[in-house]
């Protein structure tokens, strides 16, 4: 006979297989640790996996797949009879769904390798209705069957049968294995997931076929599963493959073969079962198979999930968002994170809300980490002109400490929107008890005195004392504030200067609190520590008189405006009169009068007449004497002053507007 298959096979560089051949023709074996580089003849959904296992079927349902060693072997001796073979097989039968793997699979041993006509599902892709039995299909089977046909009168759903010609087994047993030592019956459950291993032997002179199966770790047991004399001489041809065959049905289900020997005339190779490709996980499918429920709701939820984190975040980065720029990491220190100074206000709700004046709204706050009380203030810009020096002048003013200044703690920018941070002064603003109804909120003179001396005290620190002239340009009492000691604070310098930036040729753009701007401020729009004084008059007037600097509800037109009130009573002589009627005559004359006489002077329409900040505290501290007003001083009327300026006080708004932008005629 002629063995021209050992050379052939040589050649073919198998990588897991491993071709030994004996010295006889009758000696042929192989032995394939896994089928990586193998050169099997596979058909149909038959394939080898990149991990080296053949998968006879892939999980397509109704499907047949069938592996072959590629050449026939020669199976009869010299007389005619076969010769004896022995086989060794590990398979592993894997499903989507846990233990619910359909169908079985078969070594089969046959004439040839088409199968084309063969069935899949029960027929285990060997065979057809019509070929079923016939004696002329020569095949020998194997059969592990996971599926109790009636038809071919199986005994049960997990049995091992030998075939020939057809699927009605000659003889089949439940799958199991018997101990060797107890000699007791274990079942196997074939579609377990587990790997397991099969011994085929055939006796050509005893004609006997032993079929033996075990885990697939398990020595082979002693005695057989199956053991039955039946001579193969009639049903397998001279040339003859070998392979395997498997099918499906409608349960998607993978069958799989790790490894395979076979020797002819010999027992054949054992297989080293730790050199075998691994099975994949089990249900592994069944991931995918879950997944078309589960995977859709968890990546709706997941989803979703991400979405709302993103959405929070978004809202969060939006709630939070601020504007930094280089040029303000300088300023570092003095920056407010906008989330502090939120949660600080509770999210600025209306019921922290201390007072609205032209600039924006002003709330209390504490400040979480420090238990710092704090005032915010939340001022709208529109453009960024100019916004870098206000920064830096506000964070330069942030340095300015004084007794009788509203320390400013920091700032925080957001698009349109800066935010000044302020000591928190606790009994508010001065305007509060000048004006208020309640008699008992009333200041007596020597508070009054007593604030007057101290806000005298922190401009003069403003205008002369700090490394740097600072012009308020905003002072009156709103802005004048009264911490827990009833001491005064001037609070807000500077920030009128925010608005005087972008100031073009054509309008002059005069910032300030009406009745408090000096002529010259109204009329060019310029400030200086002299329109500060001038405002400071007036604040001294009101402080003493009681009385807003422009009033509109009074029966006497020249009344208008409280300076030109004043100095109509100092002309006749009764200043004393315009002492607020709150004090029921209980103060000091000589004060009040200085006062008022200073305030005066402080408002007088030309800045070569009014005193400089330093003067004023010597007067106040009598350390001079007041200079007497002469009646050629002072001869003029504010009224018609400032309307020569160009300016109608009865325009605007008789509540006092922060900020007027009065176009002057240029
Ligand atoms: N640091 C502070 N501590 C306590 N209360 C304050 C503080 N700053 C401001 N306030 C309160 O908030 C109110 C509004 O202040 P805001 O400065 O916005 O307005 P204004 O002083 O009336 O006008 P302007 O905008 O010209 O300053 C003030 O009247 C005062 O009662
Ligand atoms: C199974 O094999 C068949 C035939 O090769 C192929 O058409 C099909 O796509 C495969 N299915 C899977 C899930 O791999
Ligand atoms: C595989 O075997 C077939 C014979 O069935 C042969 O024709 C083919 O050349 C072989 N391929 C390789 C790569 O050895
Ligand atoms: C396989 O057999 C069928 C008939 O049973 C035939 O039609 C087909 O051509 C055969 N295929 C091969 C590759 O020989
Ligand atoms: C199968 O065919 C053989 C003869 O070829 C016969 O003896 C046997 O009874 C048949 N079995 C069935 C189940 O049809
Ligand atoms: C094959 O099986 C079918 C039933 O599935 C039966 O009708 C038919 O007669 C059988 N053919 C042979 C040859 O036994
Ligand atoms: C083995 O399986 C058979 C059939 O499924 C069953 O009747 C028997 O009880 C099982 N035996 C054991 C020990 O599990
Ligand atoms: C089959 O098994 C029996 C006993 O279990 C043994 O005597 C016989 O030699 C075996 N035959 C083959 C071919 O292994
Ligand atoms: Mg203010």
């Amino acid at each position: 006979m002629k063995f021209f298959l050992p050379c052939l096979l040589l050649s073919l560089g198998l990588h897991h297989a491993s071709i030994i051949t004996g010295d006889s023709p009758g000696d042929f074996q192989f032995l394939y640790l896994g089928f990586l580089g193998t050169n099997l003849s596979m058909d149909e959904t038959a394939t080898i996996t990149s991990n080296g296992l053949l998968e006879l079927t892939n999980g397509t349902l109704d499907s047949k797949g069938h592996a072959f060693y590629p050449i026939p072997l020669h199976f009869r001796a010299p007389n005619g009879k076969v010769h004896s073979f022995s086989v060794t097989f590990v398979f592993g039968i894997r499903s989507s769904y846990l233990s619910m793997t359909r169908q079985g699979l078969a070594f089969v041993v046959a004439p040839n390798k088409n199968f084309s006509d063969a069935l899949p599902n029960q027929y285990l892709g060997l065979t057809n209705f019509v070929k079923n039995n016939s004696t002329k299909n020569h095949f020998f089977a194997i059969e592990l069957d996971t599926v109790q046909n009636v038809e071919f009168k199986d005994i049960d759903s997990n049995h091992v049968g030998i075939d020939i010609n057809g699927l009605n087994s000659i003889k089949s047993n439940t799958a199991g294995y018997y101990d060797d030592i107890s000699g007791s019956f274990h079942n196997l459950s074939l579609n377990s997931g587990n790997a397991m291993q099969v011994w085929v032997d055939y006796s050509g002179e005893a004609k006997q076929i032993n079929v033996t199966i075990a885990s697939f770790q398990m020595e082979k047991p002693a005695r057989s599963l199956i053991s039955t004399t039946y001579d193969l001489s009639p049903v397998i041809q001279e040339s003859a493959y070998i392979g395997f065959s498997s099918s499906t049905d409608e349960v998607d289900s993978r069958h799989y073969v790790l490894g395979w020997s076979f020797s002819m005339n010999k027992p054949a190779p054992k297989i080293d079962i730790s050199k075998l490709p691994k099975l994949p996980r089990n249900g592994q499918k069944s991931r995918s198979k879950l997944s078309e429920i589960i995977l859709p709701i968890a990546t709706a939820s997941f989803i979703t999930l991400v979405g709302a984190v993103l959405i929070l975040l978004l809202r969060r980065r939006l709630r939070y968002a601020e504007l930094k720029e280089d040029w303000e990491v300088e300023f570092g220190p003095h920056r407010f994170s906008y989330k502090d100074l939120y949660h600080a206000t509770e999210g600025f709700k209306n019921k922290n809300l201390l007072g609205a004046g032209g600039f924006g709204k002003v709330y209390k706050g504490v400040l979480k980490a420090s238990k710092l009380e704090i005032a915010v203030k939340r001022v709208s810009h529109e453009s960024r002109q100019g916004m870098k020096e206000f920064i830096s002048e506000v964070v330069s003013i942030g340095h300015i400490r004084h007794r009788n200044l509203v320390q400013l703690l920091g700032y925080c920018r957001r698009k349109d929107e800066l935010i000044l941070v302020y000591d928190y002064m606790s009994n508010g603003s001065l305007d509060k008890y000048l004006y208020c109804v309640e008699s008992k909120l009333t200041l007596n003179w020597d508070k009054r005195f007593w604030i007057i001396k101290g806000i005298a005290s922190g401009l003069l620190y403003l205008h002369e004392k700090w490394e740097k002239v600072v012009i308020h340009r905003d002072i009156k009492a709103s802005n004048v504030l009264l911490d827990s000691g009833m001491n005064g604070r001037l609070g807000d310098f500077g920030l009128a200067r925010l608005y005087d930036h972008g100031t073009d040729l054509q309008t002059t753009h005069a910032v300030g609190t009406m009745g408090y701007m000096a002529p010259e401020l109204v009329c060019t729009g310029k400030a200086s520590p002299l329109t500060d004084v001038f405002a400071f008059g007036i604040f001294l007037l009101e402080v003493t008189c009681g009385k807003r600097p422009v009033n509109h509800n009074t029966d006497d037109d020249r009344a208008l405006l409280l300076v030109d009130w004043v100095l109509k009573h100092w002309r006749e002589g009764s200043l004393t009169e315009t002492v607020d009627s709150r004090l029921r005559c209980d103060y000091n004359v000589d004060e009040a009068c200085l006062v008022l006489k200073l305030g005066l002077l402080c408002s007088h329409p030309f800045t070569s007449e009014r005193p400089n900040m330093q003067q004023v505290m010597q007067y106040l501290d009598r350390e001079l004497p007041l200079p007497e007003l002469t009646d050629a001083d002072m001869s003029f009327d504010m009224l018609s002053l400032m309307q020569d300026e160009g300016f109608d006080p009865f325009t605007l708004s008789s509540t006092i507007g922060t900020i007027s932008s009065i176009s002057g005629g240029r």
